[in-house]
């Protein structure tokens, strides 16, 4: 079969190499799955450039989700097992992690309906507890997982603010439902700030959702509410922030951090109900991932490159059958 291994870390254009590779076979309690789609995320790029909290042991294949086929015909959503990442034609996962792909989503659809959207319901209602009527702000909205959170906020009946890079993101933004846009590339960090006060008529956002790190960090403790909450959700701007935590004392806000793979680890029975959860809001239309660009195979690398480069939008998907892929 046809997989991208990643032999020497680097970036991802040069790092990840199409080769012609062996079937992955399924160890204890795994099954095979055929790749019918493959999400790119952001942590694909730091996967190719060994900055990920996890490094499998080379060489690998990236990606960490997929929309796949079962050997008895049933489509499901997998999170596959590294070092069979999922930018191949086939790849092995955990049977008991398995879920139904829902009807309503086709493949690419199915494939991000995973991992963003778990992240952004865990963030915004089991650590955020965001209630109906609270503003949220969301960082890199027009994002993979921000476009997930921008769409669970309003889902939840919240006012939602969104913060992006960019004119073409900010109409993404705006279809999603935003509230209000903010360009960081035409407001400064203060400036966005002063924005989202002007906004909120100075009470600032109950809840942030921040997977950029750096300076969208700053502007948050510039306009978390009294009594809010920031989500540390990602460092895609490559900076971790170093909160002065006598801020956030005096100004009574709260700092959380999510790892949603912890929860797949420690409570499967949680992540099961959020699927259920996010498979009732797909059906109803509430949420329906945004697939930007649905991508051959041959195209993973590049696809890969230009999330970890921040010029995308939404979700870009891996479709094996687009080049021919994934028949044996
Ligand atoms: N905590 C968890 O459990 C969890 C789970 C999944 C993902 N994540 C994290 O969430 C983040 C987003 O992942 P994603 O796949 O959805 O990616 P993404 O948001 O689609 O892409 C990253 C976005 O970050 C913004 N950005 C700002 N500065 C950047 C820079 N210097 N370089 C690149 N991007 C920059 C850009 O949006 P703008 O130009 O609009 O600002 C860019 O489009 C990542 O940090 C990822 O590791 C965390």
């Amino acid at each position: 079969m046809q997989a991208w291994r990643v032999h020497t870390p680097g970036e991802p254009i040069e790092a990840m190499r199409l080769e012609e590779v062996p079937e992955p076979v399924p160890g204890e309690g795994e099954v095979r799955l055929k790749v019918l789609a493959a999400n790119v995320n952001f942590p694909d790029a730091l996967l190719a450039r060994g900055q990920y909290q996890i490094r499998p042991p080379l060489p690998f294949t990236p990606g960490v989700e997929i929309c796949g086929e079962t050997e008895d015909g049933r489509r499901v959503i997998a999170n596959p097992s590294l070092p069979h990442g999922g930018f191949a034609e086939y790849v092995t996962a955990p049977a008991r992690a398995l879920l139904p792909a829902p009807d309503t989503l086709d493949d690419a659809e199915a494939a991000a309906l995973h991992i963003g959207y778990q992240t952004g319901w865990f963030g915004l209602h089991r650590r955020a507890r965001l209630q109906s009527g609270e503003t949220l702000l969301v960082h890199a909205a027009a994002g993979g997982v921000g476009s997930a959170a921008v769409q669970l906020g309003k889902a939840a009946g919240a006012t939602v603010i969104g913060v992006v890079g960019g004119k073409a993101k900010a109409r993404t933004a705006e279809e999603l439902g935003c509230d209000l846009v903010i360009d960081r590339t035409a407001d400064d960090t203060a400036q966005v700030a002063a924005r989202v006060k002007e906004f909120t008529g100075g009470r600032g956002a109950d809840v942030v959702y921040d997977p950029v790190g750096g300076e969208a960090y700053t502007a948050s403790a510039k306009c978390v509410a009294f009594e809010g909450r920031i989500v540390v959700v990602g460092f895609a701007s490559g900076t971790v922030p170093a909160p002065a935590l006598n801020h956030a004392l005096v100004k009574n806000y709260a700092v959380l951090g999510l790892h949603w793979g912890l929860y797949a680890a420690k409570d499967p029975a949680a992540v099961l109900a959020c699927h259920t959860e996010l498979t009732r809001l797909a059906a109803e239309g509430a949420v329906k991932p945004l697939v930007t660009e649905r991508i051959p195979l041959a195209g993973a690398a590049d696809a890969v490159q230009r999330l970890a480069d921040g010029t995308t939008a939404g979700r870009l998907v891996v479709v094996p059958a687009l080049d021919g892929g994934g028949s044996r």
